[in-house]
């Protein structure tokens, strides 16, 4: 047990990556992250994975500053990667405006050329992992029409009360205990049970569709690849494992339909339209990644700055209804958990000054679209009443923006509405311990702290 909490000391370790008692010349006493750049434009390299990205967040966001001042465009080398010889190099758009600008022009800048990562997925990947995130119209339009039924509004509601039981049995196991990981035992655990309950996949799967999540984004952190282990391999082979547990319940429920979403997406057709098993199995992959690591990354980011923020957090502690929706959409604009997604220009096309040519590649920066001044007032203040914030987080408005943003929102909302009610003084204890990736802006590991009930 800590001896100070951590949320009642002055401290700044999400800025600097390091717990220190005192301000650090980078954080004020608002909460409000200041960024430091330490790096001339020619000296920051996007694709330097061990050093760039494992920068204090402060040093980080002040090189992106540096960057959509600078170099909006700037273009780097591929990083060297287990999943192919590296290609030509790619563009990092840094600015809100561009960002969404490549967005909404499928037809100049396509996710289907390759994939939406920065190296092209070879054809055995894309059996797997060649979901409708990596596709275009027409294709990505069919599967979306399809897959939509599963997020209508009256399947959302009905989740609702299955995301407020789960909050609500995960809160009341650590509740007499006065502290836990906050990551693995709170954040993790709510949105792969919602996916899993909402698929029909049973209770005996959780463990393993966790673990293969793991591997899969968290592909370039050691600790869930074993050094030495090539990560190409460890990734596909995650991926087979989910796909064929997903086969098999297609099959069952083909059979034999039940009320969940995997039956619906078996059986349903749309315009003489339904899903094969083999897009069925892609699917569930996209969304265990997509909507599983991101969600959790947002609810534990959520803590730290609510801990680095007591009056917001009082503030929504007495008024939660009124500033819940607001909160929640400043959490996913201050975690932004989905670093960027690529775009590769179909031919030629122009953003700006800038000129592409066919298959350049694009990376949309959304960490960086949603900390640009011109979109937002004060950005590097997190502010759970901000006005208008048209936060990038769940993507730039285009065909592609997050299917599963709603039911993001109601799983954060309902996971708060339970922690602030049942826990009202649970704190962050200590500094979050952050995965390695430049995708994926993640916390491994969380202490908190609380009264016990
Ligand atoms: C805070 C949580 C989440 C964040 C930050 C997030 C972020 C994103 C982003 C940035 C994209 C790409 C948008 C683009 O390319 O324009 C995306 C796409 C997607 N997300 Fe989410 N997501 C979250 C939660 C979820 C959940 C809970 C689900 C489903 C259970 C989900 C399912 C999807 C799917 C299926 C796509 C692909 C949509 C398409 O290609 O048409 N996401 N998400």
């Amino acid at each position: 047990m800590l001896s100070a909490r951590y949320g009642q000391r002055v401290s700044a370790w999400c800025v600097t990556g390091e717990p220190i008692i005192t301000p650090g010349p980078s954080m004020r006493h608002d909460g409000r992250v200041e960024p430091i750049e330490t790096l001339a434009v020619d000296d920051i390299n996007l694709s330097d994975l061990g050093g760039f990205w494992t920068r204090p967040v402060a040093e980080r966001e002040g090189a992106f500053l540096t960057l959509r001042r600078e170099r909006p465009f700037a273009h780097f080398a591929e990083p060297i990667t287990d999943f192919g010889p590296p290609g030509a190099g790619y563009y990092a758009v840094t600015r809100y405006q561009d960002v969404i600008t490549a967005s909404r022009s499928p037809e100049l800048f396509c996710s289907g050329g390759g994939s939406t990562q920065i190296v092209d997925l070879p054809p055995e990947f894309l059996e797997y992992f060649g979901s409708m995130i990596n596709m275009d119209d027409p294709r990505h339009a069919r599967l979306r029409r399809i897959v939509s039924r599963a997020f209508t509004p009256k399947r959302l509601a009905d989740a609702e009360s299955t995301v407020a039981d789960v909050a609500r049995r995960i809160v009341a196991e650590v509740a007499p205990r006065g502290s836990c990981d906050f990551v693995s035992e709170v954040a993790a655990a709510l949105p792969l049970r919602i996916i899993c309950e909402m698929l029909g996949i049973p209770d005996s799967q959780y463990a393993y569709v966790l673990e293969q999540t793991n591997t899969i984004l968290g592909a370039s952190d050691p600790e869930y690849v074993p050094e030495g282990a090539n990560i190409a391999t460890a990734v596909l082979t995650a991926g087979i494992g989910l796909g064929e547990l997903m086969k098999e319940l297609g099959t069952q429920r083909r059979a034999q339909p039940t009320d969940d979403l995997t039956s619906a997406l078996v059986n349903t057709e749309i315009d003489g339209e339904r899903l094969t098993f083999d897009e069925l199995a892609s699917f569930f992959i996209l969304l265990v990644v997509a909507g599983n690591e991101t969600t959790r990354n947002a609810i534990s980011w959520g803590l730290v700055a609510l801990t680095e923020n007591p009056e917001q957090r009082r503030a929504w502690g007495a008024d939660f209804d009124g500033l819940a929706s607001g909160a929640v959409d400043e959490i996913v604009r201050w975690a932004t958990p989905v670093i960027f997604m690529r775009r590769t220009a179909t031919g030629p096309a122009q953003i700006g000054e800038q000129s592409f040519a066919a298959g350049d590649k694009l990376l949309l920066f959304y960490n960086s679209a949603n900390r640009d001044d011109s979109a937002f007032e004060d950005p590097f203040r997190f502010d759970i009443t901000r006005q208008d914030n048209r936060h990038v987080g769940f993507g730039g408005y285009g065909p592609h923006f997050c299917l599963g943003a709603h039911l993001a929102r109601r799983e954060i909302a309902v996971m708060y509405r339970e922690l602030l009610a049942t826990l009202p003084d649970i704190v962050a204890a200590g500094p979050p311990e952050r995965l390695q990736s430049m995708f994926i802006n993640g916390i491994k590991r969380l202490p908190a702290e609380f009264t016990p009930r």
